[in-house]
């Protein structure tokens, strides 16, 4: 297994949260009311799982080596904007908690803002899950050494296995409400 086939079972996990995000979203349009108990945990998968888990590997391990190779094609740039768009999803969670937090307070305008920033999830990820999986990661594979691929996949494997196993059994469960 290459190490991105990692990253590639983690974006199925991240798809089914995404399509909770839609489901949510199509509930507040249809009742006016968000479900702050479910935006907080879709936050905390999107932090945690998302981001410090998927992001981590991704920025901290591959990108980080990538840097340091005579990528061409366009990749470099792709790697770039790759990593510009975890900033903009990072800034846009955030965004999204503290619409949340003023809403479970009372303040029902937050409404707007909660339902803005989850649109623009929407909108970002599965186009940046689909140019990873299609554009990016197979192409770069080739820019490593068969010793770098094997010692990345043990890296990701080796990083929170559990983080995995509990956020994918969050989304089971959040998927039967
Ligand atoms: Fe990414
Ligand atoms: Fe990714």
């Amino acid at each position: 297994m290459l190490p991105v086939g990692v990253l590639m079972v983690e974006h199925r996990v991240i798809e089914r949260m995404i399509k909770l995000w839609e489901n949510e979203l199509n509930r507040i349009n249809a009742t006016g009311k968000a479900n702050s108990s479910f935006l907080g945990q879709a936050v905390d998968f999107m932090r945690t799982y998302a981001d410090h888990f998927h992001h981590g590997k991704e920025e901290n391990m591959l990108f980080a080596l990538l840097r340091q190779k005579p990528l061409t094609g366009g990749l470099a740039s792709m790697l770039d904007g790759l990593a510009e768009e975890h900033t903009v999803s990072r800034r846009t969670v955030a965004a999204l908690a503290a619409a949340n937090r003023d809403y479970a307070a009372g303040a029902e305008d937050a409404l707007a803002a909660i339902r803005e920033s989850i649109s623009a999830i929407i909108r970002l990820y599965p186009a940046h899950i689909r140019k990873e999986d299609k554009q990016f990661f197979l192409p770069v594979m080739e820019f490593l050494t068969d010793m770098e691929k094997e010692k990345m996949l043990a890296d990701f494997r080796a990083f929170e296995p559990s983080t995995h196993d509990t956020y994918k059994s969050m989304v089971f469960v959040m998927e039967q409400k």
